[in-house]
């Protein structure tokens, strides 16, 4: 059984990758931070639909934390799954942080989104890494946000336009080991996400897209499970846009 790792699932695109996920007979390491309930219902739906699953706790911003985790996966790997290793990893935790100008951000808005959204994923899949099969893939969860801008999500995008980046140096670097690693950019998508959208922000959004509506979680979920396989295996250090053609 191929066995993937997704963070932030325990609510939103990352709940849906892990369901999708399982779907294809995949078993899950799925993580939850602030939401420990939500994370292990998640595992237990996936039990229910005779899939393999654990939920583990996650805070992406206490990096000092990623060895003790992966030291969790190991276990959970040999204990649970029977197996000295994982084949996927989804980096999907995040946060949309405070929103305001440039000339207002504070070092503590700028830190907190660095280390939750940059940093975490960062320490994170270095540490997870040795633990990876030969010939795994690593999907980053970007922004519509690094194609085109908005006013008062600076540093949000700027930071999504930096974990692209990494994707691509990453992609380079563990070739060798033919790990591949691939961006998804969703578009505006019907989340908890930066406090939810409004009826108003919905429609707006459904106006400049050109399927006309606000994505859905499960737009995203299925469509980065479907990419996770051997099926993309030529395609490496990529961005692909889930939008539903925002902005073309
Ligand atoms: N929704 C959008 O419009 C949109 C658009 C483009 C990109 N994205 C990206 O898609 C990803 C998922 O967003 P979403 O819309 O599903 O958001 P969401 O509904 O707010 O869910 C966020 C998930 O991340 C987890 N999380 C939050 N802070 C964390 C931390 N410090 N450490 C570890 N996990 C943490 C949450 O866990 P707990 O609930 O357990 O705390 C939750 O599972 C993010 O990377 C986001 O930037 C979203």
């Amino acid at each position: 059984m191929k066995i993937a790792i997704v963070t932030g699932a325990s609510r939103g695109i990352g709940k849906s990758i892990a369901l999708n996920i399982a779907k294809r007979g995949v078993g899950v390491i799925l993580t939850y931070n602030g939401h420990s309930e939500e994370g292990q219902a998640v595992a237990e739906e996936i039990k229910k639909l005779g899939g393999k699953a654990v939920a583990l706790k996650f805070d992406s911003s206490m990096t000092n934390t990623c060895n003790e985790f992966a030291n969790e996966v190991k276990k959970n790997l040999e204990q649970y799954f029977g197996s000295n290793s994982f084949d996927y990893l989804v980096n999907n935790a995040g946060i949309s942080g405070a929103r305001g100008p440039i000339l207002e951000t504070t070092e503590e808005q700028f830190d907190e989104l660095v280390n939750i959204n940059l940093k975490g994923p960062y320490f994170l899949t270095q540490k997870l890494v040795p633990l990876m099969a030969d010939g795994g893939h690593i999907i980053n969860i970007s922004s519509g946000l690094t194609r085109f801008s908005y006013p008062n999500v600076a540093v949000y995008g700027s930071l999504k336009c930096a974990l692209e980046g990494f994707t691509r140096y990453f992609a380079k670097e563990f070739a060798s080991r033919k790990i591949r690693a691939n961006s998804v950019a969703p578009g505006a998508i019907d989340t908890d996400f930066g406090g939810g959208k409004d009826p108003m922000m919905k429609k707006g959004i459904a106006e400049i897209t050109a399927l006309g509506k606000i994505g859905e979680a499960e737009d995203v979920g299925v469509f980065v499970a479907s990419l996770l396989s051997d099926d993309s295996r030529f395609l490496n250090g990529q961005r692909i846009e889930v939008s539903g053609g925002i902005y073309i």
